[in-house]
């Protein structure tokens, strides 16, 4: 996947941006407020209706405008044909979406057509945070290779809130309570093995890709949590802890609490290792993500990656660039000062385009050319 042609409208200091054409590499730099991660965030609004960044729409929108519009053109790897996608929002309301000129009402259509992948600083949540960005992180990588996973996901989400709202009552109707169990037990069972059959995958890449990000971390183990007791069926564990459920008025158990363990020799990654460190292991992930994607769907992410200097000395953020580059997915990429991607991306950088943002306009940088390494 990649985006041939971009328009922005209205997406915070950015009132009317287009940029065409784009290159695989796409380097913004420019001053602090420039408008630098707007232009992540709006690549972001195609690919999830939203933006990565915390607050409301409201927020997003321009301020004194009434709507925000991003429109490309998405072509699949193959690189024939190509599909027009355009998002909007209002200040308030639902997203209106458009894929190929078809209205489209679901979300997981757009995120369908456009896996996006974000690097940024608050991607430290994912070691340090909690156990429910762990838990996003792997079911974004198995909704993308699974087609019926997101049915089955819907389906445990309305069993569990069924069961809870039961559980919730002081008088207990014990029918309707083993109905739902069964129900949450089957589509319990069917999540938990799903994120299992993706764990196996994603792990060996991301021990390979960490092995080249850092090598010096050859003592980090990742491991799935899936909720429950080992060696126990989600019926079992249900059964078994269903006293307790009533008395505390939910369901305690199951793949609602599953969790990634990251630990470094048997200690919590996120409080063992430093912030770069870090940095590196949440790259590794998401890179990992992206490889079993290309590997099974021969799909491509798009990585929106803020700021990756920050955090990062050269020779890691080289690395970070070379697995990048490997992986061949479109790469949108800020930094202040252009020299602080150029030094570090290999040099075979075969279609790269560089753009100077200022106040809220992007100007394409002519100076720099493919692979010419010659941008001082
Ligand atoms: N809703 C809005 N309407 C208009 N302008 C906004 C809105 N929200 C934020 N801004 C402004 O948009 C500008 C661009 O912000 P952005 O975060 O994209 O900058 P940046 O280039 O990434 O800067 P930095 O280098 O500091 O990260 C800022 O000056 C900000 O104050
Ligand atoms: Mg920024």
């Amino acid at each position: 996947m990649s985006l041939h042609r971009l328009n922005i409208s209205h997406i915070r200091n950015l009132r009317s941006v287009q940029i065409n054409p784009l290159g695989r590499l796409n380097v913004f730099y420019g001053a602090n407020g420039s408008g630098k991660t707007s232009v992540l965030e709006s690549v972001h609004v195609l690919g999830l209706a939203r933006s990565f960044r915390a607050g409301s729409t409201r927020n997003l929108v321009t301020h004194g405008e009434e709507r925000l519009t991003v429109f490309a053109e998405l072509a699949s790897g193959g690189g024939v044909g190509r599909t027009p996608v355009g998002v909007e929002r209002a200040v308030q309301g639902e997203a209106s979406i458009r894929i190929a000129g078809e209205d489209v009402r679901s979300i997981a259509s757009l995120a369908e057509h456009l896996p996006v992948q974000v690097i940024n600083a608050q991607s430290f949540e994912l070691l340090g945070g909690a156990p429910a960005t762990r838990r996003q992180f792997l079911d974004w990588g198995v909704f993308h290779v699974e087609q019926s996973f997101l049915a089955t996901w819907r389906r445990f989400q309305r069993a569990i809130k069924q069961r809870n709202n039961i559980l919730r009552h002081d008088k207990i109707d014990s029918g309707q309570l083993a109905a739902w169990t069964q129900e949450l037990a089957q589509s319990g069972e069917r999540i938990a093995e799903s994120r299992q059959a993706y764990a196996q995958r994603l792990i060996p890449e991301f021990e390979s890709v960490l092995n080249t990000l850092a090598p010096e971390l050859d003592s980090l183990t990742l491991r799935l949590r899936r909720g429950w007791e080992e060696r126990t069926s989600y019926a079992e564990a249900l059964q078994q802890s269903e006293p307790t459920d009533r008395e505390r008025g939910y369901t305690h158990t199951g793949p609602q609490r599953a969790d990634i363990r990251l630990s470094v020799a048997g200690h919590p990654a996120a409080e063992t290792l430093s912030r770069g460190q870090q940095k590196l292991v949440v790259c590794a992930l998401k890179l990992a993500q992206g490889r079993v994607l290309t590997r099974e769907k021969r799909q491509h992410c798009v990585y929106l990656v803020d700021d990756l200097a920050s955090e990062l000395d050269k020779q890691h953020a080289e690395r970070v660039c070379r697995v990048l580059e490997e992986l061949q997915a479109q790469v949108f990429i800020t930094c202040v000062d252009k020299s602080e991607i150029l030094d570090v991306w290999p040099d075979s950088a075969p279609d790269l385009s560089v753009f100077h943002v200022k106040h809220g306009l992007i100007e394409r940088d002519e100076t720099v050319k493919s692979g010419s390494g010659d941008h001082h």
